[in-house]
């Protein structure tokens, strides 16, 4: 099986594990291993045969015999420097300008599970979103003969991927129909094997507890918030925070539990009270007068009203100035969240995924789904990814439409109010 792995999407911490994970297990299942540069605009972009450069090492194929116990040593050390400093150019004169789809080794990814964000790159492209772009992605795997795609991305981007899947089958038909690849490529390809892995901090995918970069990011922001406790404490002011997670409060929640805020605003329960200013303001109050001498307020970026009014940091620090007459600082953590190191959860359950997913890969027919690895009740789990991406819109819509418990039913069947 030739293997390609991509992520996509806003970067994760834990990716580079997955790339790591990936391409360790395929090569020691016999695979023959790929990266795509820059997620599915790599994928729409291909390579371009005129600059593929003729360094020895890219060339040198792997014979990888998984009883041969020499295999090891046999395994290549390809462009994992190149990958790693970003611009895809070296000193050497080697270069991937005009190469996304890398063929990749055992030492190229030696390390990568410690590195923060994506070092194959990422991007949220538009051309993959039009027919032409799915057509030339089609034809860029089926040229460099790849059969098997890993996608480690958001909601999104595995949206994507399931589209992908569903007309892999008629963008074979229109490549063959327009004579840019052979009846013996059809036939070759004519069932596409992929598999989705979520790598996003928002924890926002249905059917999986936990996705890759989202603790990282929960520790950054605990981190972020203990800092601001002692300057905080130290002029007895009111912060308010503003927190990552798109249309999820989950970094926002757990970062305020975990820190002890005074008050959190989740789009997934907007405050009932009406006006909220007067609960939030009574809250705080109270907080004052049992001597506490900072208060810290949560803002998730996708937070609403009841009326789907976004509540904004800056709103919510006029109102603790002007009503509680409190020295009030906003604070928007922005991308600290999402960078550095991932936390040794983040590499763990990527490596347990990312061998999951070959697993998956390998064992994939023309009839079987194809599979989202997830995590549910700290068992790493595959789903049908068509159910995952289903479950997770019908989350998105039920928020949209305030049916709050519906949103919270759908993402944990066992959930009360
Ligand atoms: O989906 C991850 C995320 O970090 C969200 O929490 C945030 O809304 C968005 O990406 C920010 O995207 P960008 O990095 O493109 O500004």
């Amino acid at each position: 099986m030739k293997l390609a792995v991509l992520t996509s999407g806003g970067d994760s911490a834990g990716m580079n594990a997955v790339v790591r994970a990936v391409v360790k297990a395929g090569i020691l299942k016999g695979c023959e291993t790929w990266i795509v540069r820059e997620g599915y605009e790599g994928l729409v972009r291909g390579n371009t045969d005129a600059e593929t450069p003729s360094s020895p090492l890219l060339s040198t194929t792997l014979d990888v015999k998984i009883n041969d116990p020499t295999f090891i040593q046999n395994l290549r050390f390809g462009d994992g420097a190149l990958l790693r400093d970003g611009t895809g150019d070296h000193p050497s004169g080697r270069t991937l300008k005009g190469r996304y789809i890398v063929r990749v080794g055992w030492d190229d990814v030696r390390g990568w599970f410690a590195e923060g964000g994506t070092l194959i790159g990422t991007a949220r492209s538009q051309a993959f979103r039009t027919p032409e772009g799915r057509l030339n992605a089609a034809y860029n795997l089926i040229k460099e003969g790849i059969d098997a795609l890993v996608v480690c991305g958001g909601d999104g981007s595995l949206t994507g991927a399931d589209i992908f899947r569903a007309e892999w089958p008629s963008l074979v038909q229109t490549l063959r129909s327009q004579d840019r690849i052979t009846d013996e490529q059809v036939s070759r390809h004519g069932h596409l094997r992929i598999v989705g892995l979520v790598g996003s901090i928002d924890n926002d995918m249905s059917m999986t507890d936990l996705t890759i970069g989202a603790p990282t990011a929960l520790h950054r922001i605990c981190e972020a918030i203990d800092n601001i406790h002692s300057t905080a404490t130290s002029h007895s002011r009111a912060f308010v925070l503003e927190v990552m997670g798109r249309h999820c409060g989950w970094l926002s929640l757990m970062g305020g539990i975990s820190s002890g805020a005074d008050f959190i605003f989740i789009p997934e329960s907007p405050p009932k009270a009406d006006p909220w200013e007067d609960a939030m303001c009574e809250i705080i109050s109270k907080h004052r007068e049992i001597g506490k001498r900072k208060t810290i307020v949560i803002v998730a970026e996708g937070a609403h009203d009841v009326n789907l009014k976004p509540i904004r940091a800056e709103y919510v620090k006029d109102v603790l100035t002007d009503r509680l007459g409190l020295d009030t600082r906003v604070t928007t953590l922005g991308h600290i969240q999402r960078g550095g190191r991932p936390c040794a959860w983040d590499r763990i359950l990527p490596t347990l995924q990312g061998v999951n997913a070959v697993d998956a890969l390998l064992e994939a027919t023309p009839d079987s789904p194809s599979y989202m690895i997830g995590i549910q009740e700290n068992r790493v789990r595959r789903v049908p990814l068509v159910e995952a991406v289903k479950m997770t819109k019908a989350v998105a819509e039920a928020i949209k439409v305030q049916d709050f418990e519906k949103a919270m039913s759908l993402r944990d069947p066992e959930f009360r109010e």
